[in-house]
Parts: C-alpha cells; structure tokens; sequence
C-alpha cells in the first residue's frame, strides 16, 4: 500500500515536471490548466495525508498555481560577492605584485574571461539536477527565481558529462542576445509600451516576473563561469579546468578564456577583447581576470564585498557620433525640467539610440551645444545615454541656442532655479508633476501595485478620476468598468492590488508619498528612528537631523511635506484608506531566529537536513555542527547520534521534527 503511494507521488511529480518543462519552456502545453490542477491537487492531497513521502522539490512547493505569489527568499551558501574594478595599468601592476607579494611567489597564472554584462544568478544543482536558482540580493540572501530560470533553453535543467558532484553551486550570467533584445524591444514599441533601455534591463525585468510564463516568452541566455561551491566528492586544481568542466556538464561559457602569466597579456587581451565585443552576439563589459589556481584563491580570501584574487577590468562605455534633432524638456515627478536630446537614431554597439540625457541646462551651457550640432553619446551599460562632447568643427551656421525655460512646458506655471536644475511651481496640478507622482507611487519599489502602470495613469488622469494617491482609494468597480481594456479580471486585479498596498511596510508607503528629498534609504532611515507615521509627523527640524544620514535639506524639505495643508488632507484620505497603520518592523522581526544556534541530528520526514538548514538560516539562526552549552535547539529526528545524549547533557534544549516545524511556521 504504502508502495503504492509513494509511486503515485512520484509518478505526479514527474508527471507535472514534463508538462511544466512544456508549458514554460516549449510554450507548448499538452494538457489544460484544468487538468495540469487537477495533477496538482491529486498531489497536494497526497502530500498532506502522507507528509512522510513529501519531496523536498515537489512542484507542490515551488509553484502556486501557475503564477508565483511573490519570491521565497534564498539563503545562499557562500556570499555572492562583487569585484573591484580596475582601470589602470598601474592598479593591475600594484594587483599582481600584492599577489605575488603574499603568496610568495614569482609566477602565477591568471584566466581572463568575458566580464558578461547580464544579470548574477546563482545556481544549485543535486545529483545533477537543477533544483533551485535565486538572484544576487545584497550577496548574501537573494530571490528564489527557479521557476523563472527553468524556461531558459540554455539553462541545463540535468547535468550531462561525468564527474558530477552530488552538490553544486554555481554562478551565471542570465542576458538578452542583442538581436533578441532589438527585436523584443521593437516589438513593445509597436504594442504601445515603454521599451527597456538595454538587454542587461531587459533580462533582469525578465527574470523578476512573478508569473513564469511571461519569462518563458523572453529570449533568455545563461551563462555560467564559476562554482562557488561543490562537495567533497569533487576536485578541481584551476579556474580553467572548472570552465572545462562547467561546458562539459552542458553550460554556455563564452568561447575565449585565455590563461596569461603577466600583467602586459592582462592588457594586450583587454585591447584585442575590447576590438572583438563588437562580433559577439551579446554585450560584455570588460574582463574579469582571476588567479588560475583554487588553492591560491583559498589562500588570498576575499574582502567583505570582494574576493582578493580576481578584478574587473572594464571597458570604457562606447561611444557614437550622430546629430542633435531636437530637446524635448520632460517634467518629472519633482518638477525638476531634464532637457532630454532628441538624436538621430545611432547604433551604439547593437543598440538603437534615439534620445539621450543632457542632464540639466548647467550641463547644457557646459557643453554649449545646439541643436543640429554633431554630438558624441556614450551609453554605459546600466547608464542612461548620454551626450559627452559636440564636434565645434561640424557646427552649422544656424545651429539654434536650446532655451532655457521660463514657464513649465506642460502647464505653463513658473519656473524657479535651484541648484543646476529649473523646477516647475505647481507642485500639486502640473499634469506631469502629478502623473509621474502617481507612477512612483504604484511603482515597484514603492507600494508595487500591479496594474497602475503609466498607461493607467494617463487613463485615469485623462477620465478625471484622479488628481492624487488619495483618490485611487475612492475608486469604484462600475466606474473602472466602463474604462476601455477594464475587463472584469483587470479591475478586480487593481482593485486588490491598491487594497494590498495598504499593507505594505511602512517605510515604502512613506517613500511612495514621493516627499522631495526622501528616497527608499531615507525613508527606511526616518522609520526606524520613529517606527510610526504619526510620530515622523510629529518630528521636529532639530529631531529629524539626529538622524545620521538626514541633513537639513532633508529635514527642511519633510516639514514643507508635512505642514502643506493640502498634503495633510490627501493623508488624513490615504489614513481613511488604511494607510500608515502599520509600523516599521526591524531586520531582527523580519528575521526572527536571529542569534538562536541549531544543530541538526538524526533522520527527518518532512524534509532533508540540509532543507531544514537552509529554512532555519533563512530566519536567522545559525545551524552548525556540534553542541555546546551555547547551543539554543538541538532538532531531534529518528535514531538520533551521540548529539542528542551531549544535548541532554548539557541540559540544550530538545525540540523534534513538530516543534521545529511549528516554530518555523
Ligand atoms: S566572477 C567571486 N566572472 O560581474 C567572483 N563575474 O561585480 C565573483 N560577471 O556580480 C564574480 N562575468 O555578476 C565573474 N566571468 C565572470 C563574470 C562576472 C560577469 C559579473 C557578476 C558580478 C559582476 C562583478
């Protein structure tokens, strides 16, 4: 019987694996949502009535439906780290003379490869499979985006080739080809949307879809270049043997790995790299240079951010010439005027440029350019375009000044000048001031309603049923119903998701109130000191500026905020609403076993140890591998080893499989 049951298990996992690899990776299903559910439900209940036979990486535990609720947070093993950047042929000099230096050594081998310019992946293999992958994050706890990384073609979902060790994990690259990315981006102008501004854009956009079949329509490409970690029953000498091998378990690595011994080879492939970026099919941003031999690596260590064995070695951002059309002045969300260069489209190295920054009219002036003039862009990878320089010598006769705002170009109000920037006045009705307002607040990073897009807002603005955050609250069904493109679905979606918004943290519903001055860091900053909203109310000039990290612009400018007598009536309807009523929850809260120390003995049903591990440090706690009289918990499972007898011992706390469970949840 129970025979039975578990083959059934196994027989619907492996089931609703084959028709996920369809769904999201061929985008060809072979069955109906209704009946991939029922697969899902027959497992589910299965599941719960046998938890004993439930497996770690049943796709019970990875999908809710189809569409993702929000990202698990992953824990990862090793730190995912970043690397110095170098620009100098005398910082490489000063590198390698340290390594030599404290390595003692004359001689070392170092591997330059393809700095790809994408979006950091990690990646964790067992038995071969691939059983998770998760973002970067602040390095050391990311997104859980397997699902998302299971519909790119180019991802091994099972190792192929030998010497595979039991545990892997590996770090990647996830990007956009560049005639992927052209073709993908025409095709959202061509819908009406906003395309992205660069394939490294494009690719993280993809991969942060909470609904994977939207990523499974994204052309992405993985490449791999280094494992962080792998188990003992695996060994490995050199950076070059572990692209070796990495290409023979079936990942793309790039096709140049060129092992130098001198700080001139670093150089001269930096130059022949830099010529050859331009013949390859996707955007690399310089030369990652590590020391060849692992145990060399091992010896150096790494820094709090950064190891000490390898560099980046980045390009200069490239560079076109091409004609100034015309400057359109945007208004953004503060009102400050962006003069924004209208150019003749040019190809900057497989991307299409037609507008580009010009900063500020300081920056203009500067530069003294004009329009008709021949100018220079640069785009950096992650960086808007921007112009650099204006070829003088090509100037035309009738070149025109660009002038300088006197009223604001969308509501005709006046202008002041503060610093570098010119800003409109009419803080509360200019169309723009307002319209990008509102976009901040439903934008990601702020209270993230999904829905309220910039196409929404124009809508809502243009139908007057909107003048700011306060009236999304007072939106009535009927009325989004008669909107054009307001299905039942789409209203019933926005009207959950502003309803969620309310319980967003509180430190985003203060930035998403878009004071000037007050971004994502200063509003966390603002509501750990006050952990309420009233109390940041009631904050005072002198208060505020204890605050390390607030000055008094700041301070200044959140007393304007709040002594604004329209602001507090918007409030006073946003608190009607539900807003601010929650109050700053601390890293500690969000991480609640934190300074508590585990150790795991004996064999568990639900889940595997290593599982259990990684759940319990997500929390917080630290799980390590004897008991001491530090040790909080000791997790009892079956025919437990001699750490349950030290544990009782030393009198440490007993907790089995329930009562970790209970506390996990
Ligand atoms: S090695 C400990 N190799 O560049 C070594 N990184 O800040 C960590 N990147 O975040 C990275 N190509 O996302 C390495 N061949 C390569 C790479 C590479 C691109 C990215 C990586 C990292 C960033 C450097």
């Amino acid at each position: 019987m129970t025979q039975d049951i578990q083959k059934r298990i196994q027989c619907l996992i492996d089931e609703i694996k084959h028709h996920d690899e369809l769904y999201y990776v061929l985008q060809q299903p072979s069955i109906s949502d209704a009946e991939y559910d029922k697969l899902l439900r027959e497992l589910k209940n299965l599941e719960e009535t046998y938890p004993q036979y439930k497996q770690a990486d049943s796709p019970t535990q990875k999908v809710a439906g189809r569409v993702a609720k929000g990202f698990k947070k992953v824990l990862h093993k090793t730190p995912l780290l970043s690397l110095d950047s170098l620009f100098e042929a005398s910082e490489i000099d000063g590198f390698d003379r340290r390594i030599k230096k404290d390595l003692n050594t004359d001689h070392v081998e170092y591997v330059c490869e393809y700095k790809f310019d994408g979006v950091s992946v990690c990646l964790i293999y067992k038995n071969g499979e691939f059983v998770q992958g998760g973002t970067r994050g602040d390095g050391e706890v990311g997104e859980d985006i397997t699902n998302n990384l299971l519909t790119i073609k180019s991802l091994p979902k099972k190792l192929t080739g030998t010497n595979i060790p039991k545990e892997l994990h590996l770090r990647g690259e996830v990007l956009f080809l560049l005639d992927d990315f052209n073709a993908f981006n025409k095709k959202l102008i061509e819908d009406g949307q906003d395309p992205f501004a660069n394939p490294r854009n494009a690719a993280s956009g993809s991969l942060r879809q909470l609904d994977s079949s939207i990523t499974a329509k994204r052309p992405l490409q993985l490449f791999s270049y280094t494992i962080m970690h792998h188990s003992d029953d695996f060994r490995v000498q050199t950076q070059a043997e572990v692209i070796q091998h990495l290409q023979s378990w079936g990942f793309d690595v790039g096709d140049f790995h060129p092992v130098v011994k001198s700080v001139d080879e670093i150089i001269s492939f930096q130059t022949k790299f830099e010529q050859e970026r331009d013949k390859l099919p996707y955007e690399i941003d310089g030369l990652v240079v590590k020391l060849n031999n692992l145990a060399d690596q091992i010896k150096l260590g790494t820094k709090a951010r950064s190891p000490r064995f390898a560099f980046a070695y980045k390009f200069e951002a490239r560079k076109e010439q091409t004609v100034l059309e015309n400057v359109a002045l945007q208004v953004g969300r503060t009102g400050a005027i962006t003069p924004v260069a209208i150019l003749k489209p040019v190809d900057i190295g497989g991307v299409t440029v037609s507008r580009a920054t010009l900063h500020n009219f300081d920056y203009v002036d500067e530069l003294d350019v004009r329009i008709s003039d021949h100018v220079r862009v640069a785009r950096a990878g992650d960086v808007i375009p921007a112009i650099i320089s204006v070829d003088l010598d090509k100037r035309k006769k009738d070149a025109t000044q660009i002038n300088k705002p006197h009223l604001c170009p969308v509501c005709d109000s006046p202008v002041i000048k503060e610093k570098a920037s010119y800003y409109c006045t009419n803080q509360l009705n200019c169309p723009a001031q307002v319209k990008w307002s509102l976009v901040h607040y439903g934008s990601k990073r702020a209270l993230n309603i999904a829905g309220l897009g910039r196409e929404t807002v124009d809508l809502l603005i243009d139908k007057g049923m909107i003048h700011n955050c306060a009236d999304l609250y007072d939106l009535k069904k009927e009325a989004l119903l008669n909107l054009e493109g307001f299905k039942d679905k789409k209203t019933q979606n926005l009207i959950e998701a502003l309803q969620a918004s309310t319980n967003q943290p509180i430190e985003k519903q203060v930035f998403a109130l878009g004071i000037r001055e007050v971004g994502e860091q200063t509003a966390k900053l603002l509501m750990k000191r006050y952990i309420s909203f009233e109390k940041l109310r009631a904050s005072t000039e002198e208060d505020l500026q204890m605050i390390d990290g607030v000055g008094p612009e700041i301070a200044k400018s959140i007393l304007a905020f709040f002594e604004n007598k329209d602001n507090q009536d918007m409030i006073e309807r946003l608190k009607k609403a539900g807003m601010f009523s929650t109050e700053f929850i601390t890293t500690s809260q969000k991480t609640p076993l934190e300074g508590l120390t585990f150790v795991l003995t004996g064999e568990l049903k639900a889940f595997t140890r290593s599982d259990l591990k990684e759940k319990l440090e997500v929390l917080g706690a630290k799980v390590t591998g004897s008991v001491s009289k530090k040790t909080s918990y000791v997790v009892v499972g079956e025919n437990p080893g001699s750490k349950y007898d030290k544990a009782t011992k030393l009198g440490v706390k007993i907790l089995d499989e329930n009562g970790v469970l209970e506390m996990i949840a």
